[in-house]
């Protein structure tokens, strides 16, 4: 999945790996989880991550392949967020077989507001909004009953940052992908459910021709 910073990539790859059964790997769950145990890796990572600025690729490739050595990748995965730039797609081609590459696309006003307003469980990792999708409860998650947090990277001047760092070495990676012939780009702007509706069209419409 790959995207800009609140084009919906999280809330999609869960809705996609619920739905296919495979498992949904987040870099930036990853090196949050990281951060969480307090780990030199995670204090390392929390100085990029809070800056706005890409963990360096060495890093994140040890997190990624710890993660897809356990036996429930092997029959695939969902990458959220990973790649995100050229030497990340590189690293990733010696170590799996890419297939498809969903670009979800979305204005820069719109990206803000969704990040300035997303709720995040801390127990499940469930994602909600406070005006597009909010949960039952006000700070509770309606998936787990875990408290709902605020990233520390979603203040405005971070996001400003994760956008520029975005546009600067992700952004080359859909001419990459488009050249592969792998790449699926689809709107962000529309609704939680209208998305998820496409994404299982275009999946299992490359099921069915195998
Ligand atoms: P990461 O956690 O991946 O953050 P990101 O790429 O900035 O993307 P977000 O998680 O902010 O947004 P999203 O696209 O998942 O949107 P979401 O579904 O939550 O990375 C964080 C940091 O970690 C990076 O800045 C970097 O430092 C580091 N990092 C991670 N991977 C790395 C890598 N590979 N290499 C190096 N460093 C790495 O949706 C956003 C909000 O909008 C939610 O509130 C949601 O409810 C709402 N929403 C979603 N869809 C809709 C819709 N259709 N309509 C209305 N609201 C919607
Ligand atoms: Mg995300």
């Amino acid at each position: 999945m790959l995207g800009p910073p609140g084009s919906g990539k999280g809330t999609q790859a869960k809705f996609i790996a619920k739905k296919f059964g495979l498992p949904q790997i987040s870099t930036g769950d990853l090196l949050r989880a990281a951060v969480k145990s307090g780990s030199e890796l995670g204090q390392l990572a929390q100085e990029y991550i809070d800056a706005g600025n890409l963990v360096p690729d060495q890093l994140v490739l040890k997190l990624l392949k710890i993660r897809i050595s356990k036996r429930d990748c092997n029959t695939g995965f969902i990458l959220d967020g990973y790649p995100r730039n050229l030497q990340q797609a590189k690293d990733l081609e010696k170590i799996a077989n890419v297939t498809l590459v969903i670009l979800i696309e979305l204005n820069q006003s719109t990206l803000v507001r969704r990040i300035t307003g997303r709720r995040t469980c801390k127990k499940c990792g469930a994602i909600f909004h406070v005006d597009f999708n909010p949960p039952n409860i006000q700070g509770i998650c309606d998936i787990c009953s875990g408290e709902l947090y605020q990233r520390t990277d979603d203040k405005e001047e971070t996001v400003i940052k994760r956008l520029e760092t975005y546009k600067r070495q992700t952004e080359p990676l859909i001419e990459y992908y488009r050249d592969l012939g792998l790449l699926e780009p689809i709107s962000g702007d529309g609704t939680i459910e209208e998305i998820q509706g496409e994404l299982d069209h275009i999946i299992s419409s490359r099921i069915e021709k195998g």
